[in-house]
């Protein structure tokens, strides 16, 4: 039984590759860049869009726009891919790690409102496997405290919470188009915003400090150049035509996974909150009560990717296990998930019926393992 391949490319791509090709600029400044902005941007209800070399610079551009650094915290789920913790140590602030709930394995909001303290000067929730984060808590707290969010929306392309899309509701979004994304130009990333200045504030440093209507000699602030091509943004506009449809597709067949496996005891999967029903599902999460080891040894047996999840949470990860500049609040829920829990990645979503039933029938097995 064949899983479809990853990345996934056409005509399409190929047409508006030759269109930056057979120009005289394959570089950040193509009209192909401010076209895919605009389109990207306009999809995720984001009124600016900034892309970048990659999704770990976006989350580190919004942090120094914000104007972010020595001295401050920014609290950060402490399940999350490493970007999401070291964008706030390359700005020289301290990473304040928090618990997931423990269904959902997104930051938990109360735990969230414990952690805030007086150095508090941002939060960067992931919206982690494709649902989005408890939003309608998370502004309320970022209101009270006056702190703004910065959404890591790597996982979220198309992603919403009860209608309003990723990206839209802190000061800044970020996404990635890194190979395994459900959008991908191989790398690639984009910072989006509804706020102007801040936005501003970013293109310069992503435009080694380059004011818009100014001379290309001239440099305002100390910036750096993660400047994306064309070439990339041409394949991203093919690849967001793309994506509802197979948003849509994930959808279908991952309902159909669950129902299907709805009575096997010991297997858990992501609990999805009604607000956030619609999302990517860039990963299929789940954990089981037995033996991890045996229900992925099972999987991958039988030909389906499955990871055991990562290895640490992000404070035990070797650059944080010394808890320098970093702090860890209490984290059971996110040491529990650890050790149990698994992911599929969404190219094993994108099956026919016949696909997709076999791998509902390979995890039914891997859980009796
Ligand atoms: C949650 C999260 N944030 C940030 C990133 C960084 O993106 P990039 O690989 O494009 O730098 C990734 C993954 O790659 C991610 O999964």
């Amino acid at each position: 039984m064949g899983i479809p391949k990853w990345p996934i490319s056409g005509a399409r791509e190929r047409e508006l590759l030759d269109e930056v090709l057979s120009s005289n600029n394959w570089g950040g400044y193509h009209p192909m860049v401010a076209r895919f902005e605009k389109e990207f941007a306009s999809f995720q209800h984001c009124r600016h869009g900034l892309s970048a070399m990659n999704g770990t610079v976006t989350l580190e551009m919004a942090l120094e726009a914000l104007g972010i650094g020595e001295g401050d915290e920014v609290i950060v789920p402490a399940i999350s891919f490493i970007s999401t913790a070291t964008a706030v140590s390359r700005v020289r602030a301290a990473p304040v790690f928090v618990d997931i709930e423990r269904d959902t394995f997104n930051i938990d909001p109360r735990r969230v409102r414990e952690a805030v303290g007086p150095k508090t000067r941002a939060m960067i929730p992931v919206h982690f496997g494709g649902p989005m984060a408890d939003m309608h808590s998370l502004m309320q707290i970022a209101d009270e405290h006056g702190i703004p969010i910065v959404e890591d929306a790597a996982h979220a392309h198309g992603s919403e919470w009860n209608g309003r899309r990723a990206g839209s509701f802190g000061a800044f979004g970020s996404f990635s188009f890194q190979n395994g994304k459900v959008m991908t130009a191989g790398e690639g990333g984009i910072l989006l915003s509804n706020d102007e200045a801040l936005t501003d504030r970013a293109r310069e440093i992503l435009d080694i400090g380059r004011r818009k209507g100014e001379g290309w000699f001239f440099h305002y602030t100390l910036g750096t150049n993660y400047r994306i091509t064309a070439l990339q943004c041409a394949v991203l506009i093919a690849q967001l035509e793309r994506l509802p449809e197979q948003n849509c597709l994930r959808m279908r067949n991952v309902a159909a996974i669950r129902e299907q496996l709805a009575d096997v005891k010991g297997l858990h999967f992501q609990r999805v909150p009604a607000a956030a029903s619609v999302h990517t599902n860039y990963l299929l999460l789940g954990w089981v009560d037995g033996d991890r080891g045996a229900f992925h040894r099972h999987l991958t047996a039988a030909g389906f990717p499955c990871t055991p999840f990562y290895p640490h949470t992000l404070y035990e990860n070797p650059l944080y296990r010394e808890r320098k500049n970093c702090r860890a609040m209490p984290c059971p829920n996110a040491e529990a998930r650890i050790t149990d829990a698994f992911w599929i990645p969404h190219r094993a979503l994108l099956g026919d019926e016949f696909e997709t039933e076999a791998l509902a029938s390979a995890m039914r097995a891997a859980a009796a393992a």
